[in-house]
């Protein structure tokens, strides 16, 4: 059943009870056939949730983690130290690319080591999980309007995969910018690629477009060379899910290709991300570890086989666009111009 409004992931208590403590989020698997909503209190289930891109995108998976480790040690008072072990170890192994899961997760481990009562933590580290929340929420907007910089004219916008309320804690990163653009009148339309294999593009992106009011057309990912020739772009926005000091950018597959184009058309190609994208520890790109997913995800289309189960493929779920190649990335401080050189 189709619902006029959407949410990617809300945490519920009802009747003042924390017994009835859940986390409610929107299986994005089954978007935008069906809007179903999960609730749980396992973190286990946020964790596989987490793997299965129910719950995706950067900053939604480190705010997902971050309720997930409070819900750990909800109903214990012995031994709280070895559940919340448990529990980060647990979750730091669902993705490895996007850096806000371990900034999250290392958030929520360094309010946990500072509690003087580790036997009664559940209601500080949920508080803690709120505020990281509440702060992506505010990113999301803040990054909207610092993005408003970037468009000298009415403009025709390409974005990949998906970057918006589905994504994220507030409005979007990439996505938001976009919507702040089209709402101050500076967005004429958006192409969306599509996003092979897992068509984030043309689910999650189509849908929240269509919610917001924005014209767009889908388009296979193979079509944006054709579309820049015929100057139909007049710049590209994407997300990221990790960015390294000199601005090397890791973000979903083909995002390097778009950066390329753009760069030959002489397009003006653009990142937006909140700080908790960025990975101080990190001087390139040369040291983010790319997600490779299974198989089945390319030679089977929702579950029908279209390919040999025996052949083997090449399918890393991100790609490293270096930092030459970015006009400039957009955070909740402001928008940054190419060269960077972030402060550690
Ligand atoms: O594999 P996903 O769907 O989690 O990948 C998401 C992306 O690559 C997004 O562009 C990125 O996380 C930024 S989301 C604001």
């Amino acid at each position: 059943m189709t619902q006029s409004n959407y949410f990617s992931l809300k945490f519920i208590r009802k009747d003042s009870s924390k017994e009835n403590d859940k986390l409610t989020f929107l299986d994005q698997t089954k978007l935008p056939i069906e809007e179903n909503y999960i609730q749980t209190n396992s973190y286990e289930r946020i964790a596989q949730a987490i793997e299965k891109l129910e719950i995706r995108g950067a900053p939604l998976i480190g705010i997902a983690a971050a309720y997930a480790l409070a819900l750990a040690v909800k109903s214990h008072t012995n031994n709280v130290q070895d559940k919340f072990d448990l529990a980060l170890k647990r979750l730091s192994e669902t993705r490895p690319t996007a850096v806000n899961l371990f900034f999250a997760l290392n958030t929520m481990k360094d309010h946990f080591l500072n509690l003087d009562n580790p036997n009664n933590a559940y209601e500080s580290l949920l508080n803690k999980a709120k505020e990281i929340h509440r702060k992506d929420e505010e990113y999301c907007s803040k990054i909207g309007k610092n993005g408003l910089a970037i468009f000298k004219k009415k403009s025709t916008v390409l974005t990949h995969c998906n970057t918006g309320k589905l994504a994220t804690g507030g409005d979007g990163t990439a996505f938001n910018v976009i919507k702040t653009a089209f709402e101050n009148d500076l967005v004429n339309f958006v192409y969306a690629n599509e996003t092979r294999p897992l068509l984030q593009g043309l689910r999650l992106t189509a849908f929240e477009l269509e919610k917001c009011g924005i014209p767009f057309a889908l388009q296979t990912d193979s079509s944006a060379a054709f579309l820049m020739k015929q100057n139909k772009i007049d710049l590209v926005v994407t997300g990221a899910d990790r960015i390294a000091l000199n601005g090397d950018s890791a973000n979903k597959i083909g995002t390097y290709n778009l950066a390329l184009l753009s760069y030959h058309h002489n397009i003006p190609f653009y990142i937006a991300a909140p700080s908790t994208t960025f990975d101080r520890t990190i001087a390139s790109g040369n040291e983010i570890e790319i997600e490779f997913r299974n198989k089945s995800e390319l030679v089977s289309v929702y579950n029908t086989p279209v390919a040999s189960e025996n052949y083997d493929v090449f399918n890393p779920a991100f790609d490293i666009t270096p930092s030459h190649l970015i006009t400039g990335i957009i955070t909740e401080e402001g928008l940054f111009n190419f060269p960077y050189n972030f402060p550690k």
